[in-house]
């Protein structure tokens, strides 16, 4: 616990409570945008253990079009990984990142969803617009006995001058995962300002790190820019859900 009498913010790395669980990260190798080869992927992990990670769930784009990943890639990307894990001592599992589309819907019906607990479904929502169907969506898919969690809400610019989405999203049963570098100030500083005001309001429910590549572990060492330092810490410790 980072002592909150100290007069400046702590680097986010002060705040990863010894044993935290990663529920969104891109080390699985050779798949999407994250980890190139099981090398980087292990320097990754290594670093995360540093960190005090004690779990780490590789969650793979599918995104049609882009990373056209499924079950069975995504399995092999990981078991491709999981022959070393020996060496990297710590817990690594997987799951998938759904960009939201109707193809969700499709997936859901055929049981074709990696989850996350057993019935988490991670999804994310594109960066320019929601889709017009996004409620619906949400809705079918919750109705097949799925949770959501949406990952980085406060990294959907067009939610910033809406904020009352926010509410709307949790109205209809979402789940918010917050970017752990969104803290530090690594999307810019209105994502950290957003994030302080989705915190403040009680609408995070986890955290994850995201991570990609090495440049996102250094922004472990930077400072916090938000204010509700005691809120995300409490949030930090809601990952144990998914051990
Ligand atoms: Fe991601």
């Amino acid at each position: 616990m980072f002592n909150i009498f100290r007069k400046s913010k702590p680097k986010l790395s002060e705040i990863i409570p010894n044993g935290f669980i990663d529920i969104h990260s891109h080390v699985l190798p050779g798949i999407d945008d994250g980890a190139k080869d099981v090398n980087e992927a292990m320097t990754l992990i290594s670093n995360m253990k540093k960190l005090g990670f004690s779990k780490v769930i590789g969650t793979p784009h599918v995104y049609p079009g882009l990373y056209e990943n499924n079950k069975d890639s995504i399995k092999k990307s990981f078991e491709s990984l999981i022959k070393y894990q020996n060496s990297f001592k710590i817990e690594v599992d997987y799951g998938a990142e759904y960009m939201i589309d109707r193809q969700l819907i499709k997936l859901a019906e055929k049981k074709n969803i990696i989850t996350i607990n057993d019935d988490y479904i991670l999804i994310e929502i594109g960066f320019i617009a929601a889709p017009m169907d996004l409620y619906d969506i949400i809705f079918q898919v919750k109705l097949m006995g799925y949770k959501i969690i949406i990952a980085h809400p406060e990294r959907y610019i067009f939610y910033f001058n809406n904020f009352s989405e926010y509410f709307k999203l949790k109205d209809v049963g979402c789940f918010f995962q917050l970017n752990l570098t969104s803290l530090v100030g690594h999307y810019g500083e209105k994502v950290s300002k957003i994030s302080d005001k989705l915190i403040k309001n009680n609408l995070i429910e986890f955290v994850g790190s995201d991570v990609h590549n090495l440049r996102h572990i250094n922004f472990f060492d930077k400072k916090l820019k938000i204010k509700n330092i005691k809120q995300i810490e409490k949030t930090l410790e809601r990952n144990n859900l998914f051990e």
